[in-house]
């Protein structure tokens, strides 16, 4: 490592061990990931860690219902997340969860560290409490009827109708989404940090010049233009307590001195940064309180979405402040990812797994299409599937692969992979070399689309020398074969330049590059002297263009995402205003005229009932979301329509064989279709 080498460590937001991650998640760690790799590339010291959340009370929920012990949910879903990261070529130095020793002693060090400063209270709070659960209910667990505009099925904290927010206690007809049972007013005493003891500590973070010694760039501050908007606004409105502590049953780590109560997650998914990191210094011997101590020379920098910059921004920089540790040097936002134009739907089939992309296309893909579309501010991306295909296939395989493959051919056949020996025309050589600082500069900052950019430029400058060069015409005529060698070594070179910019963000298609050009790894150091005289290996194809088959085989895929507890009734979760389909999406809907003979409650369920149905002949087992508008007495005898071809789908009490069509708000207003008199089981509906 040269002297200048500087001390990174950069983190990733800790994805929460109840779900798979999507491609909204990858966004971040492929940004997060291009740059480390772009540090490492330039000789730095750049350790990259993250972890799986693992703590709180979805995951409790989940693996209840699963049946197992919420260590047994956390150790597979990690298993997973860490082979879709490992996938998608995300390089990380380590691994951990925030269900961790580590993370314990983090925890109740910045805990206990702050107490003895003075920075916690207690107080006496009045909650949300299941009676049948015996558990006080986080707002999200609570549903109800919006006190503002009546819409039914909100949530406890805010109505996604009218987008007011409120208290659980606002909510008419509140029930806990867990039983179904009516929540009631509870006390408990809580534990608080006083975010506000820390406001001018805050204020001068912000400001703070954040350039390390090594790194004379004036651009680094501790957050974003925007962030640092958004956080005057919250200085002004005044910075209030923060609810550290949770009541049991929870998943996560009992407060020292408060027996049955925990940490709330958020106070210890960042302290999972430093338990990886930890983890990692004990494996590798390396000194944890030179990059965590007040006054570390090492750099700090988390990768975020927009979204929990409050608890990055505010709490965390505060309790590392008041437990003695040094701040982040910076915190980098960025935003949502969008598909098609649109929110990630499920019924679209763009909520798309890591797992359904790797399933069917090579993650360098979508590495180069989001670096081409990310920046440094906090926009929302665009996954735009056609243009994803088209930028692909023509920047990458159309431009950059092409180089390569056009130059290989002649090299490997004609002059047994001999290069020339010298660059006889270093002119363009020379100018590739001369963009190596300003793309550099582009990774640095994070302005990775302008790199993907300058580097598209190039190639094109490259293709076109190759163009005017026309070394497929001189390889015709044995006398000026020696050009054909002179052209196709220049080109190779400034493939190989190329290769070196785009490394960070296609590690894959460089590590086949380096094989064929047989000259090592590729960094930003030994760049700058041409490969001459020198044997190259044999050309294999360095990237397929994009199958547009495999990207509908995707979306396909994702359409079976649906959560199997939805009720088949019940709004698509996602996607209210569905966007129009064609006559014949429609003509593909099997509607029948069905018989109710039997209809059941469903023991566990609080909206569903089990009707048994007769379409002439045949019966079908449908579990439908009526409960709230219908007795089972009051159905039994009767006809309605039902959708008799829709997929079966196991929901959580069974198999659901079809759907019967009911309309209305919701609630006791839900009126299943009666056909007239006249109808008949299994006649169809047109
Ligand atoms: O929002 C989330 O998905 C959280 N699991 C992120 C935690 S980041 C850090 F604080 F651990
Ligand atoms: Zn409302």
């Amino acid at each position: 490592m040269s002297k200048s080498a500087r001390k990174i460590l950069v983190t990733s937001a800790l994805p929460y061990a109840n779900g798979p991650i999507h491609l909204g998640h990858l966004v971040e760690y492929l940004q997060t990931d291009i740059w480390a790799r772009f540090q490492r590339m330039r000789g730095h010291d750049c350790i990259y860690v993250c972890a799986d959340d693992a703590h709180g009370t979805p995951i409790m929920l989940r693996a209840q219902s699963e049946g197992i012990e919420p260590e047994a949910l956390i150790a597979r879903i990690g298993a997973d997340h860490q082979a879709d990261f490992a996938d998608f070529l995300i390089q990380f130095d380590n691994y951990h969860s925030t269900h961790s020793p580590e993370n314990r002693h983090f925890a109740e060090t910045i805990y206990t560290r702050n107490r003895d400063a003075g920075h916690v209270t207690r107080r006496t709070i009045t909650q949300a409490f299941d009676p049948e659960k015996s558990m006080f209910l986080p707002d999200r667990f609570i549903k109800g009827t919006c006190p503002k505009c009546g819409a039914q099925d909100q949530y406890g904290d805010s109505c996604e109708v009218c987008g007011a927010t409120y208290s659980p206690t606002d909510l008419k007809d509140a029930r806990s989404v867990i039983s179904g049972a009516t929540p009631v007013p509870k006390d408990s005493e809580h534990i608080f940090f006083k975010l506000g003891d820390f406001k001018d500590m805050l204020k001068g973070w912000l400001v703070a010049d954040k350039t390390p010694e090594q790194h004379t760039d004036t651009r680094h501050t501790a957050v974003q233009p925007e962030i640092a908007r958004k956080l005057n606004e919250w200085f002004e409105a005044g910075l209030q307590d923060w609810d550290i502590s949770r009541d049991a049953p929870y998943f996560g780590f009992e407060i020292p001195d408060a027996p049955g109560k925990y940490f709330y997650v958020w106070l210890d998914a960042p302290i999972g940064y430093m338990a990886s990191f930890r983890n990692y210094c004990d494996r590798n011997d390396i000194d944890f309180d030179s990059y965590w101590a007040a006054d570390s020379k090492a750099e700090l920098y988390h990768f975020i979405g927009k979204d929990i910059a409050y608890f990055h921004t505010l709490f965390w920089p505060a309790m590392l402040h008041g437990a003695g540790f040094r701040t982040p040097s910076a915190v980098f936002c960025h935003g949502f990812l969008t598909v098609n134009g649109q929110k990630m739907s499920k019924s679209r089939g763009t909520f798309i797994k890591a797992r359904s992309y790797l399933d069917q296309l090579d993650p360098e893909y979508l590495r180069y299409y989001f670096a081409a579309k990310l920046g440094p501010g906090i926009d929302d991306i665009d996954l735009n599937l056609e243009d994803f295909q088209a930028r692909v296939n023509a920047d990458l395989v159309g431009k950059v692969v092409n180089i390569a493959s056009r130059c290989a051919g002649f090299i490997n056949k004609r002059f047994d992979g001999r290069l020339s020996d010298t660059l006889n025309d270093d002119s363009l050589f020379r100018n590739f070399i001369a963009e190596k600082e300003a793309i550099a500069d582009r990774y640095e900052h994070r302005e990775f689309g302008q790199a993907m950019r300058a580097i598209s430029a190039l190639a094109d400058r490259a293709n076109q020398y190759i163009d005017d060069k026309k070394p497929w015409v001189l390889a015709k005529n044995e006398d000026t074969l020696p050009e054909v060698q002179d052209i196709c070594t220049v080109g190779l070179n400034l493939f190989r330049v190329l290769l070196a910019y785009l490394k960070p963000v296609l590690p894959a298609m460089a590590t086949s590059g380096e094989e064929f050009l047989a000259a090592g790894p590729l960094d930003w150091i030994n760049l700058s002297t041409p490969l001459t005289a020198h044997t190259i290996a044999d050309f294999k194809p360095l990237m397929q263009r994009v199958d547009p088959d495999k990207v509908q085989a995707m979306i396909d895929a994702s359409k079976d995402n649906l959560e199997p507890t939805a009720t088949p009734t019940g709004p698509l979760v996602d996607d209210p205003l569905a966007d129009e389909i064609e006559f014949p999406d429609f003509a593909k809907v099997d509607l029948r005229i069905a018989k109710i003979v039997k209809a059941d409650h469903v023991e566990g369920a609080d909206k569903l009932l089990q009707l048994t149905l007769d379409i002439g002949g045949e019966t079908r087992n449908v579990f439908a979301g009526i409960k709230s508008a219908y007795s089972p007495e009051d159905l039994e005898g009767r006809l309605t329509v039902m959708v008799a071809n829709l997929k079966p789908r196991k929901m959580r009490f069974g198999m659901s064989e079809g759907m019967v069509l009911a309309a209305g708000p919701g609630g006791k207003d839900l009126f299943i279709l009666n056909p007239d008199d006249g109808a008949q089981p299994g006649m169809r509906v047109k």
